[in-house]
């Protein structure tokens, strides 16, 4: 479908976001770790109850829904996959960040899932984040790593991935059932996007 120039009513019911997809071809630069007290820990498997606290955790705020709608089998058959790989960034004890590199394509991965709790933004978690993302990739036989983010996300992502190395190559309208009007997520989550009815 050709989305036209101007102004496009969304159902009523939905939200819509405007979706930027980043890729890399090539190891980048390595960016310093800024100070601070984080570990990175590896889910070996990743309980599906621990699971989806730290992805509410972390992605309510910016609408992260798509896992919080799958049942078990459903969301085991992505997060147990041999192929699928699922950290969490630890801050005195407690996990506050959520990385998923999805290796299912050959020869990629896929940031499936990246971010920290509202606490630990603007902490330099994130950077340590990243950088702990990219060594694992790139340690791997992949010769492209890719994420998208989208605009219910922290309007410092696009500039963050940019910064890590990721260059823009598409852009799409994602639209979708509003979480907050189904009892997904709570009614005020997300204050940066309106629910309407
Ligand atoms: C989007 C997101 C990843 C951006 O991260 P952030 O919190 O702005 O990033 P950080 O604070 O870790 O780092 C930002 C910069 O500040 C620097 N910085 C932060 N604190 C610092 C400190 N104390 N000392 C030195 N540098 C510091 C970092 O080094 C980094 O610099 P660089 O980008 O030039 O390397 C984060 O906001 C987030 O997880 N949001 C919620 C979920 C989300 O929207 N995820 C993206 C969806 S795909």
């Amino acid at each position: 479908m050709i989305v036209p120039d101007g102004f496009s009513d969304i159902p009523a019911g939905k939200i819509a976001a405007v979706v930027t997809h980043l890729e890399m071809t090539e190891r980048p630069p390595r960016r310093a770790d800024p100070p601070g007290a984080w570990g990175l820990r590896k889910a070996e498997p990743p309980m599906l109850d621990w699971y989806r606290d730290l992805y509410r955790r972390v992605g309510e705020d910016w609408l992260w829904c798509s896992r919080t709608r799958l049942g078990d089998s459903e969301l085991a058959a992505i997060v147990h996959s041999p192929l699928v790989e699922v950290y969490a960034l630890v801050v005195d004890d407690s996990d506050e960040g959520l990385l998923e590199l999805d290796f299912r394509q050959a020869g990629q991965c896929e940031l499936g899932y990246f971010g920290v709790t509202a606490k630990l933004i603007g902490s330099g978690a994130a950077r340590f984040l990243m950088n702990r993302a990219l060594e694992i990739a790139w340690s791997r036989d992949v010769s492209r790593v890719w994420v998208h983010t989208c605009t219910f996300d922290h309007p410092s992502a696009v500039a963050f991935y940019q910064r890590s190395g990721f260059r823009a190559f598409r852009r799409q309208i994602e639209v979708a059932d509003d979480p907050r009007m189904d009892g997904t997520a709570p009614r005020d989550a997300a204050r940066h996007v309106a629910v309407i009815g």
